[in-house]
């Protein structure tokens, strides 16, 4: 069944914003690629925000990476985001996506298992055999289908998909173009204007320097970094938290102070280098922005259905010991030694840093 409007998880975002895509479509006085939906100025206030309209600021960090981003998608090539895991390569791809044409429907994950069929056609075996090849058992794939009606394909995680499926898209962007010789020698699907290809890839999985220099010179590369701003990251902690909360009738009750502690613990253990200039062990473990949200989430959650709604330095003690022991035992000891001293000393000042400290002191971190 498609989903229509009733509750669920995780909405699209061109139906989670749907009033500010409306807005911003009323208002469009700019101009507009061709096949695009809104015009340029305006997916910018859609990813970056607009006061004047009531638009949210939806992607932190990097004003000039989206104006490129988008800049980028006019052109001929496509667009890949890079970066770290969790700094929001896919959500940005998607905001792009619901701006420029209105829907993030057609996408690609990308896996060793990702094969020819996913990113140009297959076919409807029963009717192929049945009546042979003809449209009706043509099973257009969602690169087929963004060509057709000039919009933008995703393709989630591109360097995991086999080297020589990779290079299937080198083709589709140079030339534009996919043809069908099962339906004939004339039988070529066209991309329609706005046509193009967001692709992510995460530097931490199979490298990106695999992928074929002839791919590479194809898309326009843009590395997204963890947000370094704290007072962005700490907006950006609030805003998701109250995204996820707000569906579960919760209303999120993170004072100030419990922020502070969140924020701080990952800009120090993400830099290795406390805000006062002490570097410490940089663990392995991912501390990204979307691991913090997490934090805050899981935080909130327990607060409101184990406590007094109230999160407090314990709880975030608690759910940071769980990001940081996912990976390397050694990210324990790294974590341990930071609590130790760093955060034995903040913990002077009392407050929420003391019910931090003790709760991290009760985690078992070796
Ligand atoms: N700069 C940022 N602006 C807004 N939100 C961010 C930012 N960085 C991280 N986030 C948060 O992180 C979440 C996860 O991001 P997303 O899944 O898009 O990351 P990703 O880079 O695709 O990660 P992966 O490499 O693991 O696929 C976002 O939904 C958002 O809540
Ligand atoms: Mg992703």
């Amino acid at each position: 069944m498609v989903s229509t409007d009733q509750a669920v998880l995780r909405p699209a975002p061109e139906s989670q914003h749907k009033v500010e895509l409306a807005k911003l479509l009323a208002a469009d006085t700019g101009l507009k690629p061709p096949g695009w939906r809104l015009s340029a100025r305006s997916v910018r206030a859609f990813i970056l925000g607009d006061v004047s309209l009531g638009i949210t600021r939806k992607f932190y960090g990097d004003d000039a990476l989206v104006e490129r981003a988008i800049v980028s998608l006019m052109g001929e090539q496509g667009l890949m985001l890079v970066g770290e895991p969790g700094t929001a390569k896919s959500m940005l791809g998607e905001l792009l996506s619901a701006a420029v044409t209105g829907s993030t429907r057609l996408v690609v994950q990308g896996s060793a298992g990702t094969t020819e069929e996913h990113l140009r056609y297959g076919w409807n075996y029963a009717l192929l055999i049945a009546e042979g090849p003809s449209e009706k058992a043509l099973v257009p794939s969602p690169v087929l289908q963004a060509m057709r009606a000039g919009v933008i394909v995703r393709i989630e995680e591109l360097t995991r998909c086999p080297p020589e499926i990779q290079d299937g898209l080198i083709s589709i962007l140079s030339e534009k173009m996919i043809a069908i010789p099962e339906l004939g020698e004339n039988a070529i699907v066209r991309a329609a204007p706005g046509f193009n290809i967001i692709g992510t890839a995460n530097l931490r999985d199979r490298g990106v320097s695999e992928m074929s220099s002839a791919l590479k010179r194809r898309f326009n590369f843009e590395t997204v970094h963890p947000v370094t701003d704290p007072a962005f990251e700490r907006e950006l902690i609030q805003r998701r938290l109250a995204d996820r909360l707000t569906p579960s009738g919760i209303t999120p009750n993170m004072p100030g102070a419990a922020l502070d502690i969140l924020v701080a613990c990952f800009q120090d253990l993400r830099a290795g280098r406390t805000a006062e200039g002490i570097t410490l062990q940089k663990p392995t473990a991912v501390m990204s922005t979307a691991e913090a949200v997490n934090v805050a989430h899981a935080a909130a959650l327990e607060a409101a259905y184990l406590g007094d709604g109230t999160v407090t330095g314990a709880h975030l003690a608690r759910q940071i010991g769980g990001v940081v022991l996912k990976d390397d035992p050694e990210d324990g000891r790294k974590f341990k030694s930071y609590v130790d001293h760093i955060i034995k000393d903040r913990a002077r000042s009392g407050g929420d840093w003391r019910s931090f400290y003790d709760a991290a002191r009760g985690l078992r971190l070796d």
